[in-house]
């Protein structure tokens, strides 16, 4: 046989291989065993040391171009396969937007955020804006400019958190409303809502952190009046689904605050019991001296209470140190 012939069938062969390999392995086998340097097409061009050395050149250029066209065919049939396989691999990887969804673990509003986010509402309806403060004050705002004198308790490092000499955690929200009067003209509608430190022993009802919100109004002509609708209205909107409280029933009793003349505590009646929710009054003329207002021209209410016991009174809870033991159980109730 020539070489031309031997050529031909080898492609031919060759060419059948290739076109039957079904995996990309099976194809790198097959250019290994056609033009490795064992391989056939490799061992034919050996063979041409038989070749007389006239027809050399032109035997040479036999090999090579088949050499190409198994090179183009073993290509071509690579990219098919490479193709397939991925095609392959798309169709078994497709997602079905049909299935149902794996059911997600969802997370859920802390009681006292959820008390939190009610009274900004409530409030919020009845025109106050929502207005923050540090936690970290000074002995000005947290007790000077709120009319406590040098003597009062809360002055006490047994009472209160003192960071170094001049600050304090502060103890009440009540100087948001220092800081908030200093800043604006009346009229002055805001509440407070935020973090308040205590030097309390921790137990069933008290806590050394807590929330309170300050309430404070400011304008012409306010009264005490004003004060007791405000509230009423509140407690009323904010305890309408509280167990037990049917036709919620409020009182306000005389009481003493150094901020605020006259000052009352206000009461809900709450599963037989009459319980203290919060402090109030009628801001007192020092104090709007203080900022700078004119105490004759101007009046206004204060109040303030603790989120913890109105969360309390709303979800019928009675410890409120399972508020801060972050357990999934109590929390996943709400
Ligand atoms: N700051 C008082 C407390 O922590 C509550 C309070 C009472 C706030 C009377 C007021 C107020 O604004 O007028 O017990």
């Amino acid at each position: 046989m020539s070489l031309e012939e031997n050529l031909n069938q080898l492609e031919a062969t060759a060419a059948n291989r290739i076109t039957r390999s079904e995996t990309i392995p099976e194809l790198d086998e097959a250019r290994r065993a056609l033009l490795g340097k064992k391989g056939e097409l490799t061992l034919l061009l050996r063979g041409m040391g038989s070749v007389p050395p006239a027809e050399r050149p032109r035997a040479g250029q036999l090999v090579n171009e088949t050499r190409a066209r198994l090179e183009a065919l073993l290509d071509e049939r690579q990219s098919t396969l490479a193709r397939r396989e991925q095609d392959a691999l798309l169709a078994a990887e497709t997602i079905d937007v049909t299935l149902p969804a794996p059911e997600a673990a969802f997370g859920r509003r802390h009681p006292i955020m959820q008390t939190w986010d009610d009274i900004v509402r409530i409030f919020s309806n009845l025109g106050y804006s929502v207005v923050e403060g540090p936690e970290v004050e000074t002995h000005w705002y947290n007790f000077d400019a709120l009319n406590i004198g040098p003597d009062h308790p809360a002055r006490d490092e047994r009472d209160s958190l003192f960071v170094g000499d001049s600050l304090v955690m502060r103890t009440e929200t009540s100087a948001v409303q220092i800081r908030t009067m200093e800043n604006r003209e009346p009229p002055v509608q805001i509440i407070a809502p935020g973090r308040v430190y205590r030097r309390d022993a921790v137990d069933r009802t008290h806590s050394a952190i807590f929330h309170q919100v300050e309430g404070l109004l400011v304008s012409e002509g306010v009264t005490f009046g004003d004060l007791k609708g405000t509230l009423s209205t509140f407690l009323q909107q904010l305890f309408d689904e509280a167990p037990g409280s049917g036709g919620l029933k409020t009182r306000f009793r005389p009481h003493f605050f150094p901020f605020t003349e006259p000052s009352a505590e206000f009461d809900v009646f709450f599963k037989g019991d009459w319980l203290e929710l919060g402090g109030c009054g009628m801001v007192h003329p020092k104090v709007l001296e203080t900022v700078g207002y004119d105490s004759e021209k101007y009046t206004g209410f204060a109040f303030g209470f603790g989120i913890e016991r109105m969360t309390m009174i709303k979800f019928d809870i009675d410890d409120l140190r399972l508020f801060y033991d972050n357990d999934w159980r109590f929390l996943e109730q709400f």
